[in-house]
């Protein structure tokens, strides 16, 4: 059953807590975004482990400091990219994760994560897909010179920032604009983005994205 408190605030009544594996490489404000609203109780859903490729990752220090469990699983040298995803899908089974959520995991995902999390796997990105994709998205949109900007949240396939569309939050880019102020308007509206799909993923379909994978 789905209670709606408010237009943007929805309880979900009846439906297990969701289990997260949270991927990060950097910051991780998207991370403590989600953190927040699970504690503020906007969000049913537990963090149950985060994976992080850096080990200097602000986000493994904030994972620590919240007791969130934490994992920094860097690619060993001369490690497969098989490999590695290989050790990724064993944690994220081994935390009973439900869905993944890429949250400024700066890696593609080819192998066996994207068969292990088909359809149970989301990323957020700071531009209005299909434009921008890829780094350094406010910059190009900047440089483009649009007027509209955003954030979009999507399925993780095969090609990078490229799978269908869940949703996504506008901002207007201002004629004084900088990267760092574009990049802040987006950022607050990522923070805001992002726990509010998670909560829906419940009632959301597992998408199948089997013909979206390429076979490497
Ligand atoms: C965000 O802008 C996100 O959209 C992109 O990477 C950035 C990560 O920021 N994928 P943070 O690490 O969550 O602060």
């Amino acid at each position: 059953m789905i209670c709606p408190i408010t237009p943007t605030r929805i309880l979900l009544v009846g439906y297990p807590v969701i289990k997260l594996g949270i991927l990060v490489s950097g910051r991780g404000s998207n991370m403590v975004a989600i953190h927040r609203a699970i504690a503020n109780g906007q969000l049913q859903a537990t963090i149950s482990v985060v994976i992080s490729n850096n080990p200097q990752a602000p986000a493994v220090g904030y994972a620590q400091k919240n007791t969130i469990p934490v994992v920094v699983l860097s690619p060993r040298d001369g490690e497969s990219r098989k490999a590695h995803e290989a050790a990724m899908v064993q944690i994220l089974q081994t935390h009973g994760v439900d869905w993944v959520i890429l949250a400024g995991y700066m890696a593609l995902l080819r192998y066996s994560m994207l068969e292990a999390f088909a359809g149970r796997m989301i990323n957020i990105h700071p531009s209005l897909l299909p434009s921008f994709k890829g780094l350094n998205a406010q910059q190009q949109a900047l440089d483009y010179g649009v007027k509209i900007a955003g954030c979009t949240v999507h399925y993780v396939t095969s090609d990078m920032d490229s799978g269908p569309i869940i949703a996504q939050a506008a901002v207007p880019v201002l004629d004084t604009d900088t990267v760092t102020t574009l990049s802040e308007r987006i950022l607050a509206e990522e923070h805001r983005l992002l726990p509010q799909v998670i909560q829906g993923l419940q009632v959301l379909n597992t998408l199948d994205t089997t013909d979206m994978i390429k076979k490497q």
